[in-house]
């Protein structure tokens, strides 16, 4: 076969047999962090890849390397990859969106409701031996989430499936986007557009679902902690830097938030130390896209992203999920 792949983690083993049946595949058994040196050397001998969101691709780990034309990242979020530099070396570079936007929304009221109700807390509690010696009546209160206000801090696919959920909870939705949905879109979500300073001031659970950014980054800080009501609930589904985990974390351990959700984390697998001490904090490990469906689902895709843009399969120069169109036509240094 005249093209090899690297995949950069375990996959599922009918989707590394389908691409197999096109291309010579290196596939990583092990899991764990590379450093730019050592992507540079994984990507050296390859025409493509599939990579997690771990793996970050810029200019340094691109440069001297004149064979690779594709990069297909698991994950919509796209921010380990430097596209200007990917689309300057006509690489062709693809992500995972749709096919884990129900999923994902799902998984932020999984934290939503872990978060309000203390599941978390009291599990730990149930499972250390502590209810036999007894329970007051009064323990265990958390905060309502029916009849309350939910907030949405970026309204794209995600967001609108979150702000859906919200009909069976009785619940009024209010979002802030840079862009305004249509009105359309705003009555079918049964979401009003607010600006951010209100957003924050009346969400009783705040939901964060924006794509991470130089200009998202700790979109929630203290100051924007300052504007939340002691008795609210914030869920970070999006990525880490989006919140300050430092100043979270201090706003929960006063009392200034009732609790928070969080699957990612700034500089992630590190968690900031003062969220472990936390009760009041639910944590989990960068999975609310990982359900049995939506993970194989996500594996294909980037399967037959990579395949497509190395010229195979039914839509050979096409991939489904293209980021970079702009990177057309072959590598520029090609001969
Ligand atoms: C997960 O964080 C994703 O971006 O898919
Ligand atoms: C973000 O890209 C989303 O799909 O909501």
């Amino acid at each position: 076969k005249p093209h090899s792949v690297w995949v950069s983690r375990p996959l599922f083993p009918e989707v590394l047999a389908s691409l197999a049946g096109y291309v010579n595949v290196h596939a990583e058994t092990g899991e764990g962090k590379r450093t730019p040196g050592q992507l540079r050397d994984k990507l050296a001998d390859v025409d493509g890849a599939i990579i997690g969101l771990g793996d970050r691709i810029d200019a340094e780990v691109l440069a001297g390397n004149r064979r690779l034309r594709a990069i297909a990242n698991l994950g919509v979020g796209h921010n380990n990859l430097d596209l200007p530099a990917l689309t300057a070396a006509r690489i062709l570079a693809t992500n995972t969106p749709d096919v884990l936007t129900q999923t994902t929304a799902d998984y932020a009221w999984a934290l939503m409701l872990a978060a309000a109700r203390r599941v978390g807390s009291a599990e730990r509690w149930l499972r250390a031996g502590h209810w036999h010696g007894g329970m007051r009546f009064d323990d265990w209160l958390g905060v309502d989430i029916h009849g309350k206000t939910l907030g949405i801090l970026g309204m794209g696919r995600i967001g609108q499936a979150v702000a859906r959920r919200a009909v069976g909870f009785d619940m009024s939705v209010i979002y802030h986007n840079r862009s305004r949905l249509p009105a359309a879109i705003e009555r079918e979500c049964g979401a009003a557009w607010v600006e951010k300073s209100e957003l924050l001031r009346r969400a009783d659970h705040l939901v964060l679902v924006l794509p991470y950014s130089a200009q998202s980054h700790h979109a929630i800080g203290a100051a924007e902690l300052a504007q939340m009501k002691a008795t609210a609930v914030l869920l970070n589904i999006a990525r880490g830097g989006i919140v300050d985990d430092a100043a979270l974390a201090e706003a929960l351990r006063e009392g200034r938030l009732a609790a928070a959700g969080l699957d990612v984390f700034e500089g992630e697998p590190a968690l900031h130390p003062a969220l472990r001490e936390l009760e009041n904090v639910v944590l989990s490990p960068h999975i609310a896209s990982a359900s049995a469906e939506t993970r194989r689902a996500m594996a294909r895709l980037a399967a037959d992203n990579l395949l497509a843009a190395l010229g195979y399969g039914p839509r050979a120069g096409d991939p489904p999920s293209l980021l970079n169109p702009e990177a057309r036509g072959g590598r520029a240094d090609e001969t």
